[in-house]
């Protein structure tokens, strides 16, 4: 069976690495094709060189454009290489334009497609990620559900039972893989002067997020507050798609302390450190959750409502005095929930469902 893995993005690249790893180990017939969505060092090649991952045999290069130019520039790259190498099966993870560009271009080439965390649903369709993800969730012939509420959701959808596993999320197997290597290896705090438990982190750069000004400046408004509430630094390593809007803004949230993206096994050590975390990442959600570190989700929904139910998350929205009150209320919270993503297995389960279902 040839296996052809497409990615493009930092969370994919993450969230890719453990099966990118097994397949490594299993010396599979596999390649990666990557879509050059993401191609700044520190968002792409870190992650490569630092995990250790066999380098992507095919880039495409997109580069940065409008969904459509980005979307459109992937399905005819990908059909290319695919139409050329014939793998048995596409396997895509997440939500972005390289997700939906993969499904897409394999599936009308008569190429099986696994998607790998299926089944998310926000119920925002002004989410590009949102359509992304129904659409390559409705395409796909192997659905990996990382919990059991995401197989229900997928089965609500008409979705038929025999395509959807539930195999846990992959970002655990990473969180794991990466976690003690992280202590060990990198060293954070110290270059920028972080004490254990004594600074807040933060991560923004969704598009419903940074691509409205007020939005934005709102939710940075009350970042600024709660560093002045609590006298504790709140560190802010900043997407590239943020910096440059808020390059535009005429004030500059000064009382922020705004990094350079770092890379996977110091951003561990900054969230597993952290008093609190507020985000409107989706990965980030998650492995707060994971590390047992409270989460404020700076958006309106989320499509992971595990980490809410568990106790670990909550959805703050974007107004700046909401923020800080829904910082105050996880800062009360006991950090004894369970996490609702899996045993770290997600990975080596995918493996074999895909590999039995050759075999069968
Ligand atoms: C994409 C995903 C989003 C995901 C995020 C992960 C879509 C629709 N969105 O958003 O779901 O959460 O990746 O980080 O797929 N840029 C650089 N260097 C890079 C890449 C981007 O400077 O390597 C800048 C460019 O100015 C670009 C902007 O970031 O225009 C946005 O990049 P893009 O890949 O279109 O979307 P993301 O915001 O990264
Ligand atoms: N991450 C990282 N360095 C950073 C910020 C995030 O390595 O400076 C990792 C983080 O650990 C998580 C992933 O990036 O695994 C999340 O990616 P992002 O927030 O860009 O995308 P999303 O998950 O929202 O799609």
């Amino acid at each position: 069976m040839k296996i052809s893995v497409i990615l493009g993005t930092r969370p994919e690249i993450i969230k890719m690495a453990p099966l990118l790893k097994i397949l490594d180990k299993k010396r599979a017939d596999f390649f990666t094709l990557h879509t050059g969505q993401h191609y700044s060092y520190h968002l792409d090649k870190v992650f490569f060189d630092q995990m250790e991952l066999p380098l992507p045999k095919y880039n495409i290069e997109v580069g940065s454009g409008s969904h459509a130019e980005e979307t459109g520039k992937m399905l005819i790259g990908i059909e290319k290489i695919l139409t050329e190498q014939k793998p048995d099966i596409v396997l895509v993870e997440g939500d972005t334009n390289s997700v939906l560009a993969g499904a897409l271009a394999a599936v009308k080439l008569g190429i099986r497609v696994g998607h790998v965390e299926a089944g998310l649903r926000s119920y925002d369709r002004t989410m590009p990620e949102e359509i992304n993800r129904v659409i390559a969730d409705h395409i796909s012939d192997y659905l990996f559900a990382p919990t059991p509420q995401a197989k229900q959701i997928l089965l609500g959808e008409g979705i038929s039972k025999e395509k959807v596993f539930v195999t846990g999320n992959t970002i655990v197997d990473a969180v794991y893989q990466n976690l003690e290597l992280s202590r060990r290896r990198v060293n954070i705090a110290r270059q920028f002067q972080l004490k254990m438990q004594k600074y807040f982190l933060a991560t923004l750069h969704r598009q419903e997020n940074t691509d409205n000004k007020e939005r934005f400046s709102s939710i940075l408004e009350g970042l600024e507050r709660l560093a002045v509430k609590f006298r504790l630094p709140v560190v802010y390593p900043i997407h590239p798609r943020s910096r440059k809007i808020m390059d535009s803004f005429v004030k500059q949230p000064g009382k922020l302390k705004i990094i350079e993206p770092v890379d996977f096994l110091s951003f561990l050590q900054l969230e597993s450190n952290a008093r609190l975390i507020l985000t409107d990442s989706g990965g980030v959600q998650e492995e707060a959750c994971i590390l047992r570190v409270p989460c404020v989700t700076l958006r309106n929904n989320t499509e992971r409502p595990e980490t809410v139910e568990v106790g670990a998350n909550i959805l703050a929205g974007a107004a700046a005095e909401r923020i800080v009150e829904c910082a105050v209320t996880m800062l009360t919270r006991e950090k004894n929930w369970v996490n609702p993503f899996g045993d770290g297995q997600a990975a080596e389960r995918i493996i074999n469902i895909i590999t039995e279902a050759q075999n069968g």
